[in-house]
């Protein structure tokens, strides 16, 4: 029987469910299957090999190193500091990769983007934590800038030779997007009297256009220049940011908070008003059959919402309407100031509404959910995967993933049904999902976000868990369903943007935040990545091997 990729992963979706929807603008950015393919084909070996993959997963580890379980190696493509220019280097705490080919036929070389989130300033700007000052009153200007010059995002040529991933050094497309870089407003309205902003920062994690263009989504960005709250008379004020840039840059704070759109060969920068303004995770998209698209993204804080941006134009990621999700109900609720008079009564016009959407979102009833982190649309079922890392006030200390199903299984549709796919907890050996990726195969592989402050703690409820880890959900075989921890982190850090590479052989994923509760650069608590410096490096790694490919089936694809 003849094989290639997209035939084979729609035979796995046919098999499993019926009907495979994702798109085929992800097929080629390794991120999985082929909705529209019709040459269906069938096979009980195929089933057979499918079921015999038996996987050794690793216990909870505290040790401060990047562990991978038998049949996984790692080498790290890029870290903190690291040149890509005569210009340019590699900014901090990398999070969310994904990586574009030049050419689909090539899988191996091409344009990895990288999100720099936030910085410790203790590394990057020189802070001297043995004066005993704080660093949020005592920065001067000079080491804000350089606060400010590694956040935002790297683009880097990568190629792979010999097994291993490499930068390409001065290559032209190597650049940095800062929290300096003029960035375009994508709409029609200037806001705070501009339609050019300064920068983009808290680049969290993110997503891809059927474009091929990246997108970067800037979360806590009330960390850098603060936010302005609003009272019951709806009098404005200024909340101090934690970070103090705003004593040396004047910046208004709603020039951050939004989805960030990055051309990846030219590096041109918009941020798209129309999906709306709060701590968005990533922004996940779907394209229609008429090339209409549909946006989900979250908004990680407790308590926030779930939103989808639906547009009336094709490519547009300006013309539409953004919705809220009501999960009781199973609605989404627009976010239309035109049409809602409740919105009318509290807001001016649209941008407005856009600019507080949380506030707009709790006047029209959205359910308040655990932190939605990252988003992911199944390839085997449509549905959509949404992480909800925990919320500690509703004492949910271990999160859970959530599920849509959308109606008919039509990403337009505006009711849906919410399910809860898996809870975090010692039971299943997880806790605190952030973020998702679905392999060729439609195994989910996921990372931890516990705390840095409150890992390893004997008196915390993350002490069985020991380090963030990596982990995968088997959709096949014996191990179908069970969580199986495949990478343990390094100590302090976070496992953040794990990203196939389109031939399946390759998870690129970042290690953000080594170290991360250093309290005397003498005495950092992680060494990784164990350079001469001893000092802890967040990095992006590239991870391969012989699981990794048996995970994404692609023994079976070879040839017959
Ligand atoms: Fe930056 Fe929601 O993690
Ligand atoms: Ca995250
Ligand atoms: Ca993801
Ligand atoms: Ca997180």
């Amino acid at each position: 029987m003849e094989y290639n990729r997209r035939k084979f992963i729609s035979f796995l979706g046919k098999a499993s469910i019926g009907t495979v929807v994702l798109p085929p603008f992800l097929v080629s950015c390794g991120n999985m299957s082929n909705p529209t393919e019709k040459n269906l084909k069938s096979s009980s070996e195929v089933l057979d090999k499918l079921r015999n993959l038996a996987i050794e997963g690793l216990f909870p580890s505290n040790k401060d190193d990047l562990l991978l379980a038998n049949g996984l190696d790692y080498h790290v493509i890029v870290r903190w500091a690291d040149k890509i220019s005569e210009e340019d280097h590699f900014g901090f705490n990398n999070d969310f990769t994904c990586f574009i080919p030049f050419d689909e036929e090539n899988p191996t070389d091409g344009l990895l983007w990288v999100n720099h989130e936030y910085v410790n300033p203790m590394f990057v700007s020189g802070f001297d934590s043995s004066k005993h000052e704080n660093p949020d009153t005592h920065r001067t200007k000079e080491q804000v800038d350089k606060e400010m010059y590694n956040v935002g995002g790297s683009i880097v040529r990568i190629k792979q030779t010999d097994g291993k991933w490499k930068v390409v050094q001065n290559d032209p497309y190597n650049r940095r997007i800062t929290a300096k870089t003029p960035i375009q407003l994508n709409w029609d309205h200037p806001i705070k009297g501009s339609s050019t902003v300064i920068g983009t920062h808290s680049n969290c994690s993110g997503g891809i256009t059927p474009w091929k263009t990246f997108l970067t989504c800037e979360e806590n960005y009330d960390s850098f220049f603060g936010e302005t709250v609003y009272d019951k008379d709806d009098q404005p004020t200024h909340r101090d940011s934690s970070q103090g840039w705003e004593k040396f840059y004047n910046y208004p704070p709603e020039h951050y908070g939004w989805v960030v759109e990055v051309d990846p060969k030219t590096g041109s920068a918009q941020k798209h008003i129309a999906i709306g303004r709060y701590a968005h995770e990533c922004c996940t998209l779907y394209e229609l059959n008429d090339k209409r698209v549909v946006a989900y993204s979250g908004d990680d804080k407790n308590n926030e919402h779930l939103y989808k941006f639906i547009s009336s134009k094709p490519g547009s990621l300006k013309e539409g309407t953004l919705y809220v999700a009501d999960t009781i109900n199973g609605k989404w609720l627009p976010l239309d100031w035109e049409s809602q008079p409740l919105l009318k009564e509290r807001f001016k016009d649209q941008t407005e509404v856009l600019i507080r959407a949380r506030e707009a979102a709790k006047i029209l009833g959205a359910t308040e959910l655990n932190r939605p982190e990252d988003i992911e649309i199944d390839p085997l079922t449509g549905n959509v995967f949404v992480s909800l890392t925990n919320n500690y006030g509703k004492n949910d200390f271990h999160g859970s993933i959530l599920k849509i199903e959308e109606t008919n299984g039509k990403y337009d549709a505006l009711t849906f049904k919410a399910y809860s796919y898996m809870a975090g907890g010692e039971e299943n050996g997880f806790s605190c999902p952030d973020n998702l990726a679905f392999d060729m195969a439609g195994n989910l592989w996921f990372t931890s976000d516990m705390s840095g402050s409150k890992m390893n703690k004997e008196d915390g409820p993350y002490m069985a868990f020991k380090n963030n880890s990596l982990f995968v959900i088997p959709r096949h075989g014996e191990e179908e369903g069970k969580v199986i921890r495949l990478a343990s982190a390094p100590l302090d850090a976070e496992l953040t943007g794990p990203w196939f590479s389109p031939d399946g052989k390759t998870l690129f994923l970042s290690v953000q935040h080594p170290g991360e509760q250093t309290k005397d650069l003498a005495n950092p608590t992680s060494a990784w990545p164990f350079d001469e410096d001893g000092i802890p490096k967040p990095s992006v790694v590239a991870i391969t091997g012989n699981l990794i490919e048996k995970m994404n089936k692609l023994h079976l694809l070879e040839k017959s």
